[in-house]
């Protein structure tokens, strides 16, 4: 992460002048945003690798509710503080991260762009940023826990045969590698219709079509790299399959038995055999969140599974303030889905949460740049918060909560009036609380 002497040198946030003739300033220049990496990642992966990235459930309506929701959040900017500055560490069970911001968990990663597992998990260990590595990972989590062993977390889904047998020995193995916390994923009970994978004959285990290799064809640079690391495993699962363990006989047995809900009563028991943070993903009704709580959850990433899993699912920023309410302090509330940006991680502050992650942006910028990718991505979320930060008047993480915002053009800005404290900076502790909340 850039000190914050380096980023003055650049107006405060390395965009100025001050900015380095360096190789990073020149992938600055290039990829300036979330857009053109996107672009690049399309041009160098096969349609089918793109199309899984991107996608979503159904006609993909929640992905666009999650993008316009986030869209509609005004902020009023305070001014007249000095924010040259901005503190941007962000406390979490006990830790201190960079940034407000994680990397989500992404299964199959590897299909998209070769050991991407290891490339977003030593960017995230260099930036100070937890990363989550999705039980369908194509690295282990041993592997993992040794290349980030500062941030990692491992999620997981339910393995229901031989009584969650795989799930639970799956805890074992992330308090041995030394895991900082477990995530569960609860948003996932069905499988579910994803189109551009159905029209693209997209399976598990993989089964090249002539499309597939045509697509191939059209995606040189992925295909020898793909080649020359070979065909994406489930790493994870390899000591559970009995017999063949080729990476097509692995798959078989994931797509066999990876399957329904997590539930509360294996929630319950994941509770009693695992000491550390445990955190439930994909919850969207706060009396879910409340039952979580009650079992001694330390965290809830508020999602819809970045649109993956059900286009009718509300969009996941507009569900964080009533969360937050009800779960009062007792577990911390984060975000999921379409978090682009600096301003993006912004927004969620501003509603409550008290922390952000992304996926589909540190699989783009590794498919776009290989393993510089997911660094220049974090370096470029850090400068843009630095700067939002910095132009609204705050200079802490635990501040931005105390911002005046609106979630849409109809209502009213929560609360104009945060105090103003001794040094002249913005504080958020006014009585009532910030944005209405109890
Ligand atoms: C390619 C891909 C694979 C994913 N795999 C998993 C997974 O294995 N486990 C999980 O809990 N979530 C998974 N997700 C969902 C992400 O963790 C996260 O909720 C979502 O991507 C957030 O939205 P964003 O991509 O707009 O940032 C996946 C998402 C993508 C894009």
């Amino acid at each position: 992460m850039a000190s914050s002497k380096q980023a003055q040198a650049g107006g405060g946030t390395g965009w100025g002048a001050g900015a380095s003739a360096s190789a990073d300033a020149t992938r600055l220049r290039r990829y300036p945003g979330l857009q053109a990496l996107m672009k690049r990642a399309k041009r160098r992966t096969p349609r089918f690798a793109f199309d899984y990235l991107e996608g979503g459930v159904g006609d993909e309506i929640c992905i666009e509710r999650n993008r316009r929701a986030l869209d509609a959040i005004e902020i009023i900017p305070r001014y007249g503080f000095d924010t040259s500055a901005p503190h941007l560490t962000a406390s979490l069970f006990g830790r201190n991260y960079a940034l407000p911001l994680g990397i989500a968990p992404m299964g199959l990663s590897g299909l998209v762009w070769p050991n991407a597992d290891d490339a977003m998990a030593a960017a995230a260990e260099k930036a100070g940023i937890p990363f989550v590595l999705s039980m369908v990972s194509n690295t282990d989590i041993e592997t993992i826990a040794r290349i980030a062993p500062s941030v990692v977390w491992l999620q997981l889904y339910a393995v229901p045969e031989d009584d969650y047998r795989v799930t639970l020995d799956m805890v074992d193995r992330a308090t041995r590698a030394g895991v900082h916390a477990l995530v569960l994923t609860l948003d996932t009970p069905m499988r579910q219709k994803r189109l551009r994978d159905l029209r693209n004959g997209l399976t598990v285990p993989f089964r090249p079509t002539w499309k597939t290799i045509y697509d191939v064809a059209r995606a040189p640079v992925w295909a020898f790299s793909t080649l020359r690391h070979r065909q994406p495993r489930f790493a994870n699962f390899i000591p559970y399959v009995k017999g063949s363990r080729r990476p097509a006989d692995v798959a078989g047995y994931v797509d066999r038995h990876i399957s329904g809900a997590v539930t509360w009563d294996l929630i319950e028991r994941i509770r009693q055999k695992w000491q550390g943070p445990l955190v439930l993903k994909g919850i969207q009704h706060p009396d879910d969140a409340e039952h979580a709580v009650k079992l001694g959850i330390d965290g809830i990433i508020v999602s819809n599974h970045g649109g993956r899993q059900f286009d009718a699912a509300p969009a996941a920023i507009d569900l964080v303030q009533t969360m937050k309410r009800r779960v009062a302090g007792r577990a911390a509330i984060m975000l999921d889905g379409s978090i682009h940006s600096g301003l993006d991680i912004l927004k969620a502050l501003t509603c409550g949460a008290d922390f952000t992650f992304a996926g589909r942006p540190f699989l783009a910028a590794t498919a776009a740049l290989g393993q510089r990718g997911p660094a220049h991505l974090a370096r470029m979320f850090e400068a843009e918060l630095r700067g939002v930060m910095g132009q609204v008047g705050v200079t802490k993480i635990g501040d931005c909560s105390a911002l005046s915002r609106r979630m849409n053009r109809s209502e009213d800005f929560y609360h104009l009036n945060p105090v103003i404290g001794k040094g002249g900076s913005l504080v958020g502790d006014m009585p009532g609380s910030a944005n209405g909340d109890p």
